[in-house]
């Protein structure tokens, strides 16, 4: 039976020269990047060297990235770091969406607690939030708007600049999970009217666990984790210096990369779709996320007639890995807090499944997975 992974929004797996630049330092001396003697100064210099190029992809300045533990810290720490800054100012106010990721949720939950208030923007039936309903959020006392750049669960691709345009005009912060746009999409941060940007390295082939947020030059912020002054006195702990190492050799290869991944994955997405069509007729199943405003390696679609659990369990016995949404809420019976956001009806609120494409993923492979998603779709559908 083949394995076949289309989860890739989820995790993607080590790129081997991340792997091999790693196991250098891995294997080399040992080193702490605070230590001021020459193993301290060597791995002080593969950080700041790590820094330095993924600074020079995403487009800022190297001392604007701050290495975090990964997406959901940098969620965390934007929000709170900024708010609790600005916490003298007495404006307590975020706008954020009912389709954000659950580290920007939940995150939020918590700061209503403390006494926030939060506005919780609805998007539309594409996943889109529109510059208008952020504006007409806006109050005397928004301090910040938190949106994503790329929705993790059906790829639509929300318009940050003009979003971005209008946080500037009202002299708002603007923070932006771009957790899924690494790699999908080319990033220049200093041209774009944003203030935080949140990133993980393996969503593109670097390791777990670590990450980045973007914080400009002229933003407040408080430290979330308080010890020593790594990371510019903005979050203690001896930094990862080989996970550093990784990602920047995993931004770096996706940027090298970038034209040629994304036409192999719009043309695996493609036959894909295509594929559906010829086995089971286009009324078969609905595409969800914008048609056109989308990444091509997150393609969400509902097979009507079916069951989302069912379709995975299914998949997963062919050798198919898919999933039903981000992956915090995989495996739980839990229904997309995405897909009920953007006010889907119920027959495709439970049949949707999300396959996520990328590196090593094949022609061949999306053959396979289109004969036996007809097989599997057609058997459930005979019970009914
Ligand atoms: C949009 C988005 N934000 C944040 C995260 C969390 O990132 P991490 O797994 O690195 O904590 C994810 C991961 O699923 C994501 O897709």
């Amino acid at each position: 039976m083949p394995n076949i992974y289309f989860d890739h929004a989820s995790t993607t797996p080590l790129h081997p020269e991340v792997l091999s630049v790693m196991m250098d330092i891995y294997q080399g001396p040992p080193g702490n990047p605070s230590s001021t003697h020459s193993f301290g100064r060597t791995a002080k210099r593969h950080l700041t060297q790590a820094r330095d190029r993924i600074a020079a992809v995403v487009g800022c300045h190297p001392s604007e990235l701050m290495f975090t533990s990964g997406g959901t810290e940098s969620d965390n720490t934007a929000l709170r770091g900024t708010l609790n800054a600005l916490r003298h100012t007495g404006k307590r106010h975020l706008i954020t969406s009912s389709a954000e990721h659950h580290a920007v949720l939940h995150t939020s939950k918590r700061l209503e607690e403390e006494g926030y208030s939060i506005t919780l923007l609805e998007p539309d039936g594409d996943g889109i939030i529109s510059p208008e309903k952020v504006q007409n959020a806006l109050r005397e006392d928004t301090t910040m708007i938190s949106l994503l750049y790329v929705n993790n669960e059906v790829g639509t691709i929300q318009p940050i600049a003009e979003i971005g345009a209008v946080a500037r005009e009202a002299g708002v912060l603007f923070h932006v999970d771009g957790v899924q746009a690494l790699g999908s999409i080319r990033l220049n941060l200093h041209e774009l009217p944003v203030d935080l940007m949140s990133f993980t390295a393996h969503k593109i082939n670097g390791p777990q666990g670590i990450g980045a947020l973007y914080i400009a030059k002229s933003v407040p912020f408080q430290p979330q984790i308080v010890g020593g002054s790594q990371e510019g006195k903005r979050r203690a702990g001896t930094e990862n210096t080989a996970s550093a190492t990784g990602f920047a050799k995993a931004v770096e290869l996706s940027d090298e990369h970038f034209e040629e991944k994304n036409r192999h994955i719009s043309l695996l997405r493609e036959t894909f779709i295509h594929g559906l069509e010829a086995e089971l007729g286009s009324s078969a199943f609905v595409i969800n996320g914008h048609k056109e405003r989308s990444v091509p390696h997150i393609l969400n679609i509902s097979l009507l007639g079916a069951d989302t659990e069912t379709l995975l369990m299914n998949l997963d016995m062919e050798g198919i890995a898919a999933s039903s949404g981000s992956a915090c809420t995989s495996g739980s019976l839990e229904r997309s807090h995405v897909l009920k956001a953007m006010s889907l009806p119920p027959d495709r609120l439970n049949s949707a499944v999300r396959f996520s494409f990328g590196l090593g993923n094949t022609l061949k492979e999306i053959e396979y997975a289109v004969k036996k998603i007809a097989t599997i779709l057609n058997r459930i559908r005979s019970k009914v």
